[in-house]
């Protein structure tokens, strides 16, 4: 079977991640307002800067970086969304669910759980595929669980 695929953007080597996020993560956030299902998806071999462009590079806590210039496109979607959330009608309730996987070696690794080294990928009965566990929170009451 043939695939096509289009092409629509390459970055110079002097690209900011701000202006990476601009064009990859700030219209992902939009459409998932409007209902879509999105996603950002990062392929390439060891070394391209997968794990740089969408973290950022390392910060104080392992993961995490918080420096405004670096910080990759999960961070700056994360607070696109609740920069949206927190700027709605107050008489929205909004469900947010995190799950935060990694495949590597055909392998499901559940990043939540460190315990959970090769998930199986389940469907539930209305055909939606999941894997992990979710992280729910429940905004603005701010209710936090994990199930
Ligand atoms: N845009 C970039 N600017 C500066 N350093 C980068 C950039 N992209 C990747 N790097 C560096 O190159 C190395 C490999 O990148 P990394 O994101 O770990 O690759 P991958 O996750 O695809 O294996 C890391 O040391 C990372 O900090
Ligand atoms: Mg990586």
């Amino acid at each position: 079977m043939r695939h096509l695929f289009s092409f629509d953007f390459i970055f110079g080597v002097d690209s900011s991640q701000q202006q990476i996020f601009d064009a990859v993560g700030a219209p992902v956030v939009d459409a998932v307002f409007q209902g879509y299902n999105a996603t950002v998806f990062a392929y390439g071999q060891t070394g391209s800067g997968k794990t740089f462009t969408m973290m950022g590079p390392p910060g104080l806590v392992a993961g995490f970086c918080d420096d405004p210039q670096m910080k990759g496109i999960i961070p700056r979607l994360v607070e696109a969304v609740f920069r949206f959330v927190g700027q709605a009608d107050r008489n929205i309730e909004f469900g947010i669910k995190v799950a935060f996987v990694e495949i590597y070696l055909e392998r499901v690794r559940d990043l939540l759980d460190p315990e959970k080294v090769n998930l199986e990928i389940h469907e539930d009965r209305q055909g939606s595929r999941g894997v992990g566990r979710w992280l729910c929170l429940s905004v603005p009451r701010g209710r936090l669980c994990a199930d």
